[in-house]
């Protein structure tokens, strides 16, 4: 009777307890403040955001194995994907809740209107590309 008792016990504070907000680590350089911007983005998207200064974000974009051709200007990982640039907080959601087997998601240059890259009410069309294990990219969505 106790080894019943015992599994109920176990079985409720689990289903109870709150999902954790997702970590995500930006890699920044001092000076940008639209990478500052989408920050709190993804801050008021409900992510828990720490930021990096760092002066060359090169070796991270290597690490990360960005194409130079689509950098941004800021490389941040999350749940073991990288995100490169202004990519918004809800795309970033949808990775992480459906986990595709790819290396994460890119916006390449700073296109306006992405999050973090506001300028007035001007929004330009751009692209949110999944970055493929074999370099290649596909559209993931359209904005
Ligand atoms: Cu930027
Ligand atoms: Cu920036």
């Amino acid at each position: 009777m106790l080894v019943a008792t015992v599994a109920i016990a176990l079985g409720a504070p689990a289903a109870a307890a709150p999902p954790l907000a997702p970590e995500i680590t930006v890699y920044k350089t001092p000076t940008c403040g639209c990478c500052v911007a989408w920050m709190e983005h993804l801050e008021k998207e409900g992510f828990r955001v720490r930021g990096i200064d760092v002066v060359d974000l090169a070796p991270y974009k290597g690490k990360a194995r960005i194409p130079t051709a689509l950098e941004s200007c800021h490389t941040a990982f999350v749940g073991g994907y990288v995100v490169e640039g202004h990519v918004p907080g809800a795309a970033v959601k949808r990775l992480l809740a459906e986990k595709p087997a790819i290396l994460g998601l890119v916006v390449p240059g700073m296109p306006i209107g992405s999050p973090g890259m506001e300028v007035g009410s001007r929004k330009d069309p751009y692209a949110i590309l999944a970055l493929e294990r074999d370099g290649t990219t596909r559209v993931y969505e359209q904005r």
